[in-house]
Parts: structure tokens; C-alpha cells; sequence
């Protein structure tokens, strides 16, 4: 019998068998444990819980027609973790533990790896985090580095749809010089408020302007955006978002199909230019946009007239998936069997 609905999976925290955890402690990293636990026990002085020293990742495994199970741009994530660590004055994590650590956890929940087919996928959470005491404002002196798997349903249940996004300008997410660049809890905290605000008002997520000015596009909650207009594919370039993997994959994939690229700076008016407009991400590959509402403003920019998405984010789209359920030739060297 299977062990789940595969196809009714929700995007949400499913207890898988094992996870892997690694101790920072007197200047070196410690032989990395496997652990069925769910919970860590942390010293109640630890600089992640007062200070915010704590920073994130998330990538998928996908498992192909094949049988093999495959990860997507893994090393890319493993990097970005490094930034972020630094970036919070945290203890890196090297790649090879990263990726030890990585190929474990997979393989000890193998039978977590949704079904090929199920449009379903095994979400993949490194996290880091000072577990050390300090009182005052410094870096620990300890840190705990830990993956645990949870399978997530597709994120369109019935194909993909587009969504609608509201234009947000009283809650900045991360400041020019901040955070903003680095997978930190404190910017997820930070966007809490705006994104329930757009929540309750019915709109999938929020969309952040540049934090200095209140005229550019920053990103879309937790995910990047994109507009597309004279087969460009347009994408904003910021001082204080994250810099997506997705975003960066479907940057080539454009390249790929003869589509031009651009990473400028997107003014807000800019988008009642666009043919198509779309967020990325991890959790959905792209979600494409149907209506964006600038309420203060009293301004709303209308894409996917006819309910469906447009042809140029579908053809990204289903590339993209191809690429990532190995389907499709990965021509561009980014995806990794685990053995
Ligand atoms: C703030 C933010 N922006 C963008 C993204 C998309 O990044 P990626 O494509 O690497 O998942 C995420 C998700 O990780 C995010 O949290």
C-alpha cells in the first residue's frame, strides 16, 4: 500500500525517519549524527534564539522516471548557505559536510522521495544556527548544523495557476545595506506582517519595493519575480533580496530558447509594460501572476486575461520541471544522481 496520497500532499511538515546534525565546538565540526528525533535540545542563552545567528536553506529531490533520485543545484545552495553564515558572523559550514550531510539524509528517507509522476517532491531544509550561550551581542562560539527532509505536495494542485499579488508599502522586508541577500530567519520575521496583511486581503503573497526609494520592485514574499515583455525576460536586480537559484536557472533556460535577459532595476510603472509577469522559487518553480494591486495607489496591473498563464512562463516552466524530474537532457550540468 502507498504510504501517503502522493498527488494530495499538502506543502507543509511531514515527519520523515532521520535527520542529520553536526556540532561546532572548540574551533572544529564535529563527525556528523543520525538522529530520529524531531527536536534539539538548545541552551537557553543560545545567540539563534536571541540574536537571530541562525540562517536557512531549501532544495528539492526529485525522483525520475528512471527510479534514480536526483538534486538540483545543490552546490549553489551549500554556497549560499556559506554567505548567509557569514553574513551573520556564523561558522561555515564546508561544501563536502554540506554535501555528506545531504546525500545521508536523502538516502535514509529514500522511501520519503515522492513517486515520479505525483508532481510531488522531497523538500530539503539545512539549517544553521548558533546553539553556543553568549549574553552579550556577539557570535557564539558554538554552532549546530542540521538537514531534515519533509515530502511536499505539488504546489499547484491541477496544474499551474496564476496567482494575485499585492504591492506592499508600509512593511520593508530587509534595508539596502541589511540582510536582505542572506537566508536569514530575521528577514522572514521582518515580512510576517505584510504577508498576512496580503493573506487576509485574499492575495497569494506580497510584493516588496526597494526599502530606500519605494520605487523599484524587490521580490515577491519568499520568492523572486519576473516580468516578460519583447521575449526579454526581465528580473530585478537589488541590494537586498536573495538571489534565487530558480531565478538564476531560469535566466539560462531564457538564454536557451532564444529569449534575451535582463537584471536591472524594474520600476514599479514598468509593470503595466509586461505580457507576462511571474515569482520563482523552490517551493513552486514559477508562479505566475495574474493581477497585481497596488492598493495606496489605487493601480492594478492585469496579466493572464484568459485565466491561464502565458506562453513564455510555461515554456520556462516546463523546461525547468523537465530538467528537474529528468525528463529532459540536463544540458546544463545541474543536476546530481544520489548513489
Ligand atoms: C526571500 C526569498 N526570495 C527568493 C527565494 C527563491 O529562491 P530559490 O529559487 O533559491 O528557492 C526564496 C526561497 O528560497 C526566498 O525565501
Amino acid at each position: 500500500m502507498e504510504m501517503f496520497d502522493w498527488k494530495c500532499l499538502p506543502f507543509g511538515y511531514i515527519k520523515t525517519d532521520f535527520n542529520v546534525r553536526s556540532r561546532y565546538k572548540d574551533g572544529k565540526w564535529g563527525k556528523l549524527e543520525v538522529s530520529s528525533s524531531e527536536y534539539i535540545d538548545i541552551h537557553i542563552a543560545a545567540t539563534g534564539l536571541h540574536y537571530g545567528q541562525e540562517a536557512f536553506e531549501g532544495l528539492k529531490a526529485y525522483m525520475g522516471k528512471d527510479g534514480k533520485i536526483r538534486l538540483f543545484r545543490w552546490d549553489e545552495n551549500a554556497k549560499r548557505l556559506m554567505l548567509s553564515a557569514d553574513g551573520v558572523r556564523m561558522e561555515k559550514v564546508p561544501t563536502e559536510m554540506f554535501r555528506e550531510a545531504l546525500f545521508q539524509v536523502v538516502k535514509l528517507n529514500k522511501k520519503f522521495v515522492p513517486p515520479y509522476g505525483s508532481g510531488a517532491s522531497l523538500y530539503i531544509r539545512p539549517l544553521l544556527y548558533g546553539s553556543g550561550a553568549e549574553v552579550g551581542v556577539k557570535p557564539a562560539a558554538e554552532y549546530t548544523f542540521l538537514i531534515f527532509v519533509t515530502p511536499v505536495g505539488p504546489y499547484f494542485k491541477g496544474g499551474v495557476k496564476p496567482v494575485n499579488m499585492m504591492i506592499c508599502r508600509d512593511v520593508d522586508r530587509a534595508a539596502p545595506l541589511g540582510t536582505g541577500t542572506f537566508k536569514v530567519g530575521g528577514n522572514y520575521a521582518a515580512s510576517l506582517r505584510a504577508l498576512m496583511k496580503a493573506k487576509e486581503d485574499g492575495f497569494a503573497s506580497t510584493i516588496f519595493l526597494d526599502a530606500r526609494e519605494k520605487k523599484y520592485i524587490d521580490e515577491c514574499g519568499p520568492a523572486n519575480f519576473f516580468g516578460i515583455k519583447d521575449n526579454t525576460y526581465i528580473t530585478p536586480k537589488s541590494e537586498s533580496i536573495l538571489n534565487s537559484i530558480t531565478n538564476m536557472s531560469l535566466i539560462k533556460i531564457a538564454e536557451s530558447l532564444g529569449m534575451k535577459t535582463e537584471r536591472r532595476r524594474v520600476p514599479v510603472e514598468e509593470l503595466s509594460t509586461f505580457a507576462e509577469a511571474g515569482a520563482c522559487g523552490t517551493a513552486a518553480v514559477i508562479s505566475p501572476i495574474g493581477k497585481i494591486v497596488d492598493p495606496e495607489r489605487n493601480v492594478i496591473y492585469e496579466y493572464c486575461k484568459d485565466g491561464n498563464p502565458g506562453p513564455s512562463t510555461m515554456k520556462l516552466y516546463n523546461k525547468l520541471v523537465a530538467i528537474q524530474n529528468g525528463d529532459e537532457k540536463d544540458e546544463f550540468g545541474w543536476m546530481t544522481i544520489v548513489e
